[in-house]
């Protein structure tokens, strides 16, 4: 049974011109770790609160387990909430703060302890146990907030964008700890973040929402290879896919910045139908090639080049507009070097121009 199941859930703030959340689907299994991400302000704060208790749904249900929870309150849903800024309390303890929501809840004295120290020990805590949050690093007192849902021991736990106010270098160790965590108590973990690479590091499977609705549910591979839309395909991935328009041409072809390319296999029966139009076509950074001698391709100029170390970022101006390729290695082509450039036709990802839908997309 999936630990929570939102079922046609929409929200509509009393002073909001369209729905916040509309109509949203989505399960999430026992024990997994689902990521929700998506740009600031499409609704995913608001699709936590409302599995929380913290906000009222406008229509649909949500279920823990196999009960509505559409109207139990927020302390009865066994779920707790691990928020960007959390506040400890300044003047107790790493301990007692860990320790206060439990004895609030009349919890035995030593089962308050058992549960502190475990979460301690899980999250490299026990050090810090006597200190107060003032001598705390900004990650140390993230681990506490962490701690702090941790000891409630719930069925389902949420995090809206917890490890924001962190430095990058700590993200990615609390990113790696939050996962460990995850792995170890095997609790339902529903992680929400506007940062893509966070989303690809952290989910089992991930759902990318856009102004309150889902546009696709899968594993990040999935998401990276095979996305549903122009969305999808544009905000996984750094750097982004590049875009360009093309014209359908006959026998599979595309026809952009004067050159012809073979379109993907799988979309050239739904592109043989428009004949003529207009195309988006996506290619990844990394499926843009300097081709052989003798190959065709788009004519192409270097305009500049970033060297990341282990690979650069040429930045190619091509007729059809600008592309970047990522190149292993540490070679960086001179500014106004001329190539031409190859797109394997397999790599190419066709989105229709008027509604963004990938076109010959595995249904
Ligand atoms: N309490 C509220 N009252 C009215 N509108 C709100 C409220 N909270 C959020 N919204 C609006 O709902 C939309 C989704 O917000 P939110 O869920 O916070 O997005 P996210 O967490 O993805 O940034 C936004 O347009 C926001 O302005
Ligand atoms: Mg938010």
């Amino acid at each position: 049974m999936p630990a929570v199941t939102l079922a046609g859930v929409s929200k509509r703030y009393a002073d909001g011109a369209r729905e916040a959340v509309s109509a949203l689907q989505l399960s999430i299994g026992d024990g997994e770790l689902l990521v929700l991400v998506g740009p600031s302000g499409c609704g995913k704060s608001t699709v936590l609160r409302m599995i929380a208790g913290l906000e009222e749904v406008s229509g649909g249900t949500i279920r823990i387990g196999d009960r509505i929870v559409n109207d139990v309150a927020p302390r009865e849903r066994d779920i707790a909430m691990v928020f960007q800024n959390y506040a400890l309390y300044p003047h107790m303890s790493v301990f007692e703060n860990l320790a206060f929501g439990l004895r609030r809840r009349r919890i035995a004295a030593e089962e308050v302890e058992r549960r502190v120290l475990a979460a301690a020990d899980l999250l490299g805590l026990e050090g810090y146990l006597d200190r107060r949050p003032r001598a705390l690093s900004g990650g140390e007192r993230q681990r506490v907030a962490l701690g702090r849902a941790m000891v409630r021991e719930p069925r389902v736990f949420l995090f809206d964008e917890p490890l924001s106010n962190l430095d990058a270098r700590l993200r990615v160790q609390m990113r790696a700890e939050i996962r460990r965590m995850h792995q170890r108590v095997r609790a339902t973990m529903i992680y929400v973040t506007h940062d893509q690479v966070e989303a690809m590091t952290l989910g089992d499977r991930i759902a990318v929402m856009r102004e309150g609705a889902i546009q696709q549910v899968a594993d990040p591979l999935t998401l990276y290879a095979r996305p549903v839309n122009e969305f999808v395909a544009s905000f996984i991935g750094s750097p982004p896919i590049n875009l360009f328009e093309a014209r359908i041409a006959g026998g599979g072809a595309l026809e952009a910045g004067g050159a012809t390319l073979a379109a993907p296999a799988v979309a050239r029966a739904a592109l043989a139908s428009r004949l003529g139009s207009m195309v988006r076509v996506g290619v990844r950074p990394e499926n843009v090639h300097v081709a052989e001698a003798g190959e065709n391709g788009l004519e192409a100029r270097v305009e500049m080049c970033e060297p990341l170390g282990n690979e650069v970022l040429v930045h190619w101006q091509t007729p059809a507009g600008a592309l970047i390729a990522r190149v292993p290695g540490q070679i960086s082509p001179a500014q106004g070097t001329r190539a031409t450039l190859r797109l394997p036709p397999e790599k190419l990802h066709c989105f229709d121009p008027r509604t963004g839908t990938t076109i010959g997309a595995a249904e």
